[in-house]
């Protein structure tokens, strides 16, 4: 098929070719400065757009080697300064290689298509070449780019760098296994890439890092059947017409762009990471980055799949009854149908964290978000779930993920549940907290206090590449690649400005201004006594924001109730008659109740967009920070371990537990979203109870006082308590945004079974 495909465009190639090549040329003269780059410049283009034409016309070379010769020999000298800009991301490829890799000295590495030694040179910014490096082989098939690296390596006085006159599928190096294989934009070269890549698969050592950079296209078509061994697919295929034009146009210059070579990289190895990437400003040329590893790395292969096997066999209660019953998760399965395949595992199973469960992202249910979370911030209090729950490392706790916030606050308690799994539909959600995770491994707290107590840091994504990417799934890490940098922007809005929670940030900052009371409201965060604050409120700011013209346009808007504080129909049904009542009972308690400046990190965020150190999640905190970054204890496993992530439903997490695997499952109020002539929330509490040890306890909280769904708990079997319910003028947390929070207790069932064997 491929064949076919390029054999019909070789046809057209030269026509095309000729205007795009003229034209360049004649932009590039026109537009160039009069200066001495102008030389290079000229040097590059003649090299490479014209030359080729009239090789296209002349006599066919033999071999590669004299291929090679004829395009680099007079531009040998001009090679490093007219790349720079065309040959983007090769300082990306080596950090985020070097960080991937995992040993620190003696590094063995082979630079394959090496050209001048520019990326060697790179490096030893990145890593020294005289110190970490045992011995650096550049291997190219061009003499005159050879000779340029000689001298560069030969003014540096580096010993330990060889320069190999060879080619890529047949070099020799004097030690058994090297450490890192890098192809920086030469495998688009190298006709012999099956060959090429076996050489290097079996060249590198089984704890080794490859990487690539280069130029490449994909189209939808490509990766069908592979998906879940890419790491992610965000702007991996291009466009039609630039999919086309780019591999045309690189073709005469003997740079193939065509999928199978990346794919073939992709087969034979385990993919660590990747990214798809472009420049505007150079015709969005497509390339990508590419880490990746020996597929069968086999010890940590076999712990991923224990761990990911649903709530891991180590979790499972020993009952001889539930033994037998343990469900194969979602990770498992693939994993399984991957070797039956001979694919490697998908790409999940080669990242160093345990944290993040496998989950199929080509599925539409996870494309339903717009590639966005929802929850900036998380709209719970968790000092009031534990006042209520009491976790202790007993415990195995089954949570929403939400923004993270409530997760880590439970993992920093001194006796933190013993494992925490995080569940969310939105993968963008656990892409949150996966960053938090990954901050909490590789950032000093002031890093972490930037990111997450401000909301902005300075340069993202240079600690996204070099700290965080090494503890991160390739999903995660390619969306912050996208958003990062734009979402910590320190000149910009920060992070809790993103999501669909920043409407009620930027709205409530509207409104404040509308009314003129915005001093009044930044007044109020800085309160030092209650009554400071009462008064405040009582003479400027509630008069203001209970105004029925406000009311009317935007709070009881269900467009904005659902937008903003994703408060769905449904649910705003449930919270009766007057919204505007409603909103009143909210927030006139939290005023009463401790002051904003000081205990109410929630409404501080939201009226000033960020955290102070005093007001902030404990996990913020420099005590959280120590507890979160805590090595492993003995006999303990660190808090950042006991956390797994699955992007699901509720109701697919708790079908593929094992049965009284949890002890407490926090469903925050997600029940209050089911329809209740429907058979939803049955389904749901039944699959819930099954995965709860006996004396399991599920803590809700909704918008309604007494939730219509507290029935159906009680007929399958739970005892059910409210553990708060929201009077006039009282708040039952932090936010009371809720009406009523609810324990529900797992009764032992009778053993009817085995009774009735003893009688
Ligand atoms: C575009 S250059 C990239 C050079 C360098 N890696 C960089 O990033 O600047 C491609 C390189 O691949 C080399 N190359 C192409 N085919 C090769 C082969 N079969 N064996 C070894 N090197 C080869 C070329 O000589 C050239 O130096
Ligand atoms: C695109 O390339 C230009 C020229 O090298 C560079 O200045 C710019 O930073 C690049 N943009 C991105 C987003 O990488
Ligand atoms: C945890 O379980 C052990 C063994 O069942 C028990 O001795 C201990 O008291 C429990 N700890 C807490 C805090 O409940
Ligand atoms: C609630 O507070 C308002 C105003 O502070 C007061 O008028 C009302 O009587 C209070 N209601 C109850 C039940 O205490």
């Amino acid at each position: 098929m491929e064949g076919e495909i390029i054999l019909e465009q070789r046809f057209d190639t030269s026509k095309l070719y000729i205007i795009t090549s003229l034209s360049v040329i004649c932009a590039i003269v026109v537009v160039a400065k009069i200066n001495e780059e102008v030389r290079s410049v000229l040097v590059f283009a003649w090299a490479c757009f014209v030359k080729p034409l009239f090789d296209k016309f002349g006599s066919r070379s033999s071999s590669q080697q004299q291929v090679l010769e004829k395009f680099y020999k007079n531009q040998a000298h001009v090679y490093d300064k007219t790349r720079e800009v065309l040959l983007q991301g090769r300082i990306e490829a080596l950090k985020l290689a070097a960080a991937h890799l995992n040993k620190k000295k003696d590094i063995v590495w082979v630079d394959v298509g090496g050209g001048t030694g520019y990326n060697i040179e790179c490096m030893d910014r990145v890593k020294s070449i005289s110190k970490s490096f045992k011995a650096v082989y550049l291997v190219d098939l061009s003499p005159s780019l050879c000779e340029v690296a000689r001298k560069r390596f030969a003014a540096k006085k580096w010993n330990n760098v060889h320069v190999m006159l060879a080619d890529a599928c047949s070099f020799e190096i004097k030690d058994a296994k090297a450490d890192l294989i890098t192809f920086s934009y030469s495998l688009s070269m190298i006709p012999t890439y099956h060959s090429t890549i076996d050489h290097a698969s079996s060249l590198l050592d089984s704890q080794g890092v490859v990487a690539c950079v280069d130029f490449g296209v994909q189209s939808a078509d490509t990766i069908i059947g592979r998906v879940n061994t890419l790491g992610g697919y965000v702007n991996l295929c291009t466009p039609w017409l630039l999919r086309n034009f780019w591999r045309i146009w690189f073709e005469a210059d003997k740079v193939h762009l065509e999928p199978s070579r990346r794919q073939y990289l992709e087969y034979r190895f385990g993919t660590i990471k990747s990214l798809n990437m472009f420049n505007n400003t150079l015709g969005r040329i497509p390339y990508y980055i590419w880490i990746g590893c020996d597929k069968r790395k086999s010890d940590e292969l076999i712990h991923r799949i224990n761990s990911l096997a649903t709530e891991s066999p180590y979790l499972s209660p020993a009952d001889e009854e539930t033994k037998f019953k343990i469900p194969l998760s979602k990770g498992h399965e693939a994993a399984l149908s991957n070797m039956q395949k001979r694919l490697p595992y998908p790409s999940i199973y080669y990242q160093r964290e345990v944290w993040r469960v496998y989950y199929d992202e080509i599925q539409p249910q996870y494309h339903q978000f717009a590639d966005q979370y929802i929850y900036a911030f998380t709209w719970e209090d968790p000092r009031e779930d534990n006042n209520i729950l009491r976790f202790s490392s007993n415990d195995t706790v089954l949570a929403i993920t939400s923004a993270g916030d409530n997760i880590l606050s439970y993992a920093t308690l001194p006796d933190a549940p013993k494992r925490i799994h995080a569940v969310d539909l939105n993968p963008c959600q656990n892409h949150l907290l996966e960053l938090k995770l990954a901050a909490f491994r590789s950032l000093t707290y002031l890093q972490i206090w930037s990111m997450f107590g401000e909301g902005r840091i300075n340069n993202f994504k240079e600690l996204l590449i070099t700290k965080l990417s090494p503890h991160m799934s390739s999903q995660a890490f390619q969306y912050w690649m996208t958003k990062g940098e734009k979402t910590f922007n320190p000149n910009g809005n920060g992070l809790y400005d993103t999501g669909s929670t920043r409407w009620a940030l930027r709205l409530a900052k509207y409104i404040f201004k509308f009314f003129g009371i915005t001093n009044a409201v930044k007044k109020l965060c800085e309160c030092e006594t209650m009554q400071e604050q009462k008064n405040l409120w009582e003479k400027h700011i509630k008069p203001a924001l209970f105004n029925p013209f406000v009311s009317a346009a935007f709070i009881g808007n269900p467009i904005f109730l659902w937008k903003a504080l994703g408060v769905p129909a449904n649910q705003a049904a449930l919270m009766g008659t007057s919204v505007l009542k409603y909103v009143i009972d909210t927030l006139e308690p939290i005023i009463y109740r401790s002051l904003i400046s000081k205990d109410n990190y929630f409404y501080y965020l939201t009226l000033t967009g960020r955290y102070s150190y005093d007001n902030c999640p404990d996990y913020l905190t420099q005590k959280g920070y120590g507890a979160m970054s805590s090595k492993s204890k003995p006999r303990k496993e660190p808090p950042l371990d006991r956390i797994r992530l699955h992007t699901d439903t509720l109701m697919d997490v708790f079908n593929r537990l094992s049965s009284k695997a949890l002890t407490i499952a926090i469903i925050m109020d997600h029940m209050d979203w089911f329809d209740p002539k429907g058979q939803d929330a049955v389904a749901e509490i039944q699959a819930l109870k099954k995965c709860l040890a006996p004396g399991g306890r599920v803590l809700l909280r909704s918008a309604s006082t007494h939730p219509w769904y507290i029935g159906k708990f009680e007929s399958e079997g739970f005892l059910c308590q409210p553990a708060a319910v929201r009077e006039e003028n009282q708040s039952i947390d932090r936010i009371n945004m809720y009406a009523s929070t609810w324990v529900c207790t797992k009764m032992d069932e009778p053993r009817r079974r085995i009774s009735s064997l003893k009688i």
